[in-house]
């Protein structure tokens, strides 16, 4: 055994801090924004379905991965990386996969902020009776004015960005941990208060079954890619996020259960947040594929219409912004700690540094949907690209090299040593799944994608 090593940023108090912001930065937009209109975009049931099965053969053992490079090498995940393949004997290259994760979160934050904004500005705007009885035109021409205010959302975005900035200064136990702690109960309880709202509601039945009835004939593979995309998306990974968070992870908790843990309780949520979200859509007869803005665009409809609409549009803003906020601290921590051991600058100026960066960038999105929504490369505005890039190519490619990293680079004795599992079967089809499974689930889907299966007849596109 080798000495215990600690991360220069400190570590979290408690297995359950970890879990809590580990869980903090997996549910957020990704569970309550993105995965209602994906679903919506891509047909319903079947894509669920590839969905969670994404979850469980690939996303719990590649998190499971994650959280051992990051607690094995104790630094920031290129330089856990680099110590880790000394430690293997294998190439220093593979440091340019922690490189990578590290890009993706930092470009993920940068629309990340914009979204957020909106669910923050929804917030009041909920709050102050705007929709009270109004039609579906009045708000989708709510939003659409809306967005088109680049200043207004210039403001909402900034005002997210200096929350994250100031809780990443804070550092791993003073901003982080102190965040989630507050952050993540409220956020539950609002959540079961608007699922116990929802099922009163009535109109389950039809929303239930778009969710949970797989019809194959409306997935493409697009809709594969995508499904594995959000995967990864929503439990943080392959964005360096995960190893950030295990390289703060105490000595003697257990990463499988921990990785099950927070892999469930995101899962729980997207569905949750799926079952309260589509029976409204259908109750008021709303358009499923809405896209990007289907959250914000139709939900109000149905708020300015329930009883206690007003109120309960509100909780399920503030609930959003809370799950956007404990995802964008986690998306900042990555760059952060990387900036603070390659240059070895104090956190506040590596925030302060990243921070700038971030906020500029951040404008590209926001004028992605206003001034520059008709400037378009490969058919998609800027955000829609920064979208795709990340989600759809770095995300699962980052998944690859995970695997690949943990599974094959890495020695047996090591990888065993630190998910400290012994002789147990978890072990060993953790690695099998690692080894076989996974990578090569993820260059069909790929190969899928590019239509590289047409000369055998079958067309999955
Ligand atoms: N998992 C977050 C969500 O679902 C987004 C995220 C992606 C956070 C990657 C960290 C890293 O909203």
């Amino acid at each position: 055994m080798e000495e215990k090593r600690q991360s220069v940023h400190g570590q979290w108090s408690s297995r359950t801090a970890f879990v809590l912001a580990a869980t903090g930065s997996a549910v957020g937009l990704g569970n309550i924004w993105k995965f209602p209109y994906i679903t919506g975009q891509n047909g319903g049931g079947a894509f669920v379905l590839v969905y969670l099965i994404c979850i469980l053969i690939i996303g719990i053992p590649v998190m499971m991965g994650e959280i051992l490079i990051g607690r094995r090498g104790r630094q920031s995940p290129s330089h856990s990386i680099a110590y880790l393949a000394k430690e293997a004997g294998a190439p220093r290259i593979w440091t340019l996969m922690g490189i990578m994760g590290i890009s993706a979160s930092f470009l993920i934050l940068t629309f990340y902020v914009v979204i957020a904004g909106w669910a923050v500005a929804y917030i009041i705007v909920t709050a102050s009776g705007t929709f009270t009885g109004a039609s579906a035109e009045a708000v989708g021409a709510y939003f659409d004015d809306f967005l088109a205010d680049s200043s207004g959302l210039i403001f909402w975005s900034t005002l997210v960005t200096l929350g994250t900035l100031v809780t990443v200064a804070g550092g791993v136990r003073k901003g982080l941990e102190r965040a989630v702690t507050w952050l993540m109960p409220g956020m539950l309880v609002i959540l079961l208060i608007l699922v116990g709202y929802a099922l009163s509601t009535g109109s389950f039945i039809e929303g239930f079954s778009f969710l949970f009835k797989p019809d194959f004939t409306k997935l493409s593979a697009d809709g594969v890619l995508v499904a594995l995309g959000h995967a990864f998306f929503t439990l943080s990974l392959a964005s360096g996020v995960m190893i950030a968070y295990g390289a703060y992870l105490p000595e003697d908790t257990s990463i499988f259960q921990t990785s099950v843990i927070v892999c469930a309780a995101d899962t729980a949520v997207a569905l949750i947040a799926g079952l309260a979200i589509f029976p409204i859509v259908f109750a008021y007869g709303l358009d499923v594929s809405e896209g990007p803005g289907l959250i914000f665009a139709t939900l109000p409809i149905a708020f300015g219409q329930m009883p206690f609409g007003t109120f309960f549009g509100t909780l399920f803003f503030i609930m959003l912004s809370f799950a956007a906020f404990t995802s964008a601290i986690s998306l900042l921590e990555p760059t952060v700690a990387w900036i603070v051991e390659r240059f070895s600058v104090t956190r506040l100026r590596a925030v302060v540094i990243s921070g700038t960066v971030l906020w500029v960038l951040s404008l590209g999105t926001v004028f992605s949907f206003s001034k520059w929504a008709e400037i378009k490369l490969f058919g998609r505005t800027f955000f829609a690209n920064l979208d795709y890039l990340t989600a759809n190519i770095m995300l699962p490619l980052g998944g690859l090299l995970v695997a690949g990293f943990t599974a094959w680079a890495m020695k047996e004795s090591a990888t065993r040593d630190e998910l400290g599992l012994g002789d147990s079967p978890v072990y060993s089809t953790w690695r099998f799944v690692m080894r076989y499974i996974a990578p090569v689930a993820i260059v069909i889907v790929f190969l899928a994608k590019l239509g590289a299966f047409k000369h055998f007849g079958i067309d999955l596109s």
